[in-house]
C-alpha cells in the first residue's frame, strides 16, 4: 500500500505549528514549509498522479480539505498577529498625557496697555469713541489750536523733541481734540490713549515718552457736570465702587474752567489718600475757533463756534504707580521681567 502520511497526522502538525507562531515571520516560515513550492502538502499533493486511480480520489478529497483548513488556521492566526503587533506599537507609541507638558515661556500685555485697556471698557461704556492721533505732529495742532501761540510761557510746561523738518513728537494727546473736531462734526465723545514725549532729564517720575489718555465730549449744553460725573464713572470703574474724586482750580491753556482732578482710594496696603490723576477743564473757546479756522481752511462748515465741550488727559503711568506702589517711572520701559512678570493677570 502507499507510504503517504496520514493526512490527519499532517492535519494536527500543522494546525499545531500554526497556532505555535508567535510572530508574523514564523508564521510564514510555516506557510512556507507546509503549503510553499516544495511545501509537505504541496509535495503530497504533487503526488496524487503517482498513485492508482481508485486511491487518488479519496486522497485527492481528503488532501485538499487539509490543504483548506491550513490556509483558513494560517489567515487567521495571520490576523491575530497582526491585531497584537499593531496593539503592541500603539501602546508603545502612544504619548503619556499625564506627563508634565514643557514649560513654554507666556508672554502678556505690558502693566500700562491694561491699564489702557481698561480705560478703554470704561469709556466704551459710556459711548465714546477710541481714536489714535500721530505721535509725530506739528506746532499748529500741539500748541498754537490748542490756544497756545508761540510766544505764550506754557509752552515751557512741555518741553519738545523738534524734528529737523520743524515737526515734534507730540507732548501731549491733545492734539487729537483738534484734528478729530476738524474734520468731525458735533456732537462727539472720543478718547485718545496713545505714546507722547517730553525733552527732559528722566528720573523718578519723569520719562522722555509716557502715555495718555484724553477725553473730549462737545454737544449742546455739555457742562462741568457732566465732566465731574464722567471723571467719577472712571475712577469707579478703575479704583472699585467707593472711590470719590475731587476737582481743584488749575490752569491750561486749552481750557476755561481748567481743573486737576484726585481720587480718593483706600489700596489694598490700607493706606488711603488723594491721588491726583490728571487735568480736565471745559474746552477753551478759542479752540472752538481755531478748529472753525481749519475746517474752513479745508472747505468745511464752522460748526464749534457756540458748542460747549469738556476734555480731560490723564497718565496711565501715574494710576499704575499709584495703584500699585511702584516708586519709579523707568522699572516700565526697562524691560526688566521681574518688574513686568509680578503684573502679569494683575488686573483681570
Ligand atoms: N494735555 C495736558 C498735559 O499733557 C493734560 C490735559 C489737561 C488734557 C487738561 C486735557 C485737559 O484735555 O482738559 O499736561
Amino acid at each position: 500500500m502507499s507510504s503517504a502520511p496520514p493526512t490527519e497526522a499532517l492535519s494536527t502538525e500543522a494546525l499545531l505549528a500554526t497556532g505555535q507562531a508567535n510572530t508574523l515571520d514564523e508564521l510564514q516560515a510555516v506557510r512556507t514549509r507546509y503549503l510553499g513550492k516544495s511545501g509537505l502538502i504541496t509535495r503530497e499533493l504533487g503526488a496524487l498522479g503517482k498513485l492508482p486511480a481508485e486511491e487518488r480520489r479519496a486522497r485527492g478529497a481528503a488532501l485538499n480539505l487539509l490543504r483548506a483548513g491550513v490556509e483558513a488556521a494560517l489567515r487567521e492566526r495571520g490576523e491575530t498577529l497582526t491585531r497584537a503587533t499593531l496593539a503592541a506599537r500603539l501602546a508603545a507609541e502612544a504619548t503619556d498625557v499625564s506627563l508634565p507638558g514643557l514649560d513654554l515661556p507666556v508672554g502678556g500685555p505690558h502693566l500700562i496697555s491694561r491699564i489702557l485697556g481698561d480705560l478703554e471698557d470704561i469709556y466704551a461704556r459710556l459711548g465714546y469713541t477710541v481714536v489714535e492721533g500721530h505721535e509725530v505732529e506739528d506746532d499748529q495742532h500741539n500748541f498754537d489750536a490748542l490756544n497756545i501761540p508761540w510766544y505764550h510761557p506754557a509752552r515751557d510746561l512741555w518741553d519738545t523733541f523738534w524734528l529737523e523738518d520743524g515737526r515734534l513728537l507730540r507732548t501731549h494727546t491733545s492734539p487729537m481734540q483738534v484734528r478729530y473736531m476738524a474734520s468731525h462734526p458735533p456732537p462727539l465723545k472720543i478718547i485718545v490713549p496713545g505714546k507722547v514725549y517730553r525733552y527732559e532729564a528722566t528720573d523718578a517720575t519723569h520719562e522722555s515718552m509716557f502715555h495718555q489718555l484724553e477725553g473730549l465730549v462737545v454737544g449742546e449744553h455739555v457742562s462741568m457736570a457732566d465732566l465731574k460725573g464722567t471723571i467719577a464713572e472712571m475712577a469707579r470703574g478703575l479704583f472699585g465702587p467707593a472711590s470719590r474724586v475731587r476737582f481743584q482750580p488749575s490752569y491750561y491753556p486749552f481750557t476755561e474752567p481748567g481743573a486737576d482732578f484726585s481720587v480718593w482710594w483706600e489700596n489694598p496696603r490700607g493706606e488711603s489718600r488723594w491721588l491726583e490723576l490728571g487735568g480736565c477743564g471745559m474746552v477753551h473757546p478759542n479752540v472752538f475757533r481755531a478748529v472753525d479756522d481749519l475746517r474752513e481752511e479745508r472747505g468745511l462748515e464752522r460748526v464749534y463756534e457756540g458748542k460747549t465741550g469738556f476734555a480731560f488727559g490723564l497718565g496711565p503711568e501715574r494710576i499704575a504707580m499709584l495703584k500699585y506702589g511702584i516708586p519709579d517711572i523707568r522699572y516700565f520701559y526697562a524691560n526688566d521681567l521681574r518688574v513686568l512678570e509680578q503684573f502679569r493677570g494683575e488686573l483681570e
